[in-house]
C-alpha cells in the first residue's frame, strides 16, 4: 500500500474541549483524508468522485460554522463578526475552485483536497482556537468526562 503523506492524524492539539466541536473537526479530517484516499491519477476516476461527493462536503462544512457561529451567539464571544468573516470568505474560495475543477483549469483532486487540507488546519490552529478557552470558560462538564455548552452556561455567558 502507498502511504500518503497527505493524510492528516487527529491529534489533541486540535481539541477544543467542547465535545460536539471536536466531532465535527474529527469528521472534516475525515472528509479530507477520504479525499486523498480518492486521488489516483486517473482523471476520469477522479472527477466521477469528486461530483459524488462535493455537494455533501460543501453542505457538511457549511453545518460545522453554522454550528460554530450558534455557539459564538450563545454565548456572546467577541470574535463573531471577524470569525463569521473568515468563514464566508473561505465558502467563496471552495466555490470558486469548484467551478475551476469542473472547468477542467489545472487544478487536480489533489491540489484541490490540499487547498482544504491547508485552510481547515490553519483555520483550526488560529481562528478556532481563539474561541476554544473561552468555549471551555462558559461550559459545564458532563458525565461523560466530555464538556459541552448547555442553556445555563448560555445564560451565564459573559455579555
Ligand atoms: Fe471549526
Ligand atoms: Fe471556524
Amino acid at each position: 500500500m502507498v502511504v500518503n503523506n497527505d493524510l492528516i492524524t487527529w491529534s489533541d492539539k486540535f481539541s477544543s474541549g467542547v465535545k460536539l466541536i471536536d466531532d465535527q473537526h474529527k469528521e472534516l479530517v475525515e472528509l479530507v483524508n477520504e479525499m486523498f484516499n480518492h486521488v489516483t491519477g486517473n482523471d476520469l476516476q477522479e472527477h466521477n468522485y469528486f461530483n459524488r461527493v462535493i455537494n455533501d462536503a460543501v453542505s457538511y462544512v457549511k453545518k460545522h460554522f453554522t454550528t460554530e457561529e450558534k455557539l459564538m451567539i450563545a454565548t456572546k464571544f467577541d470574535g463573531y463578526a471577524e470569525h463569521k468573516k473568515e468563514h464566508e470568505t473561505f465558502i467563496l474560495a471552495v466555490v470558486e475552485n469548484i467551478k475551476d475543477y469542473e472547468a477542467g483549469k489545472r487544478l487536480t483532486l489533489s491540489t484541490f483536497t490540499r487547498f482544504l487540507k491547508d485552510w481547515v488546519l490553519s483555520h483550526i490552529a488560529l481562528m478556532d482556537k481563539k474561541y476554544f478557552e473561552y468555549f471551555k470558560k462558559v461550559a459545564t462538564r458532563k458525565a461523560d468526562g466530555k464538556l459541552s455548552i448547555n442553556s445555563e452556561d448560555i445564560r451565564n455567558a459573559s455579555v
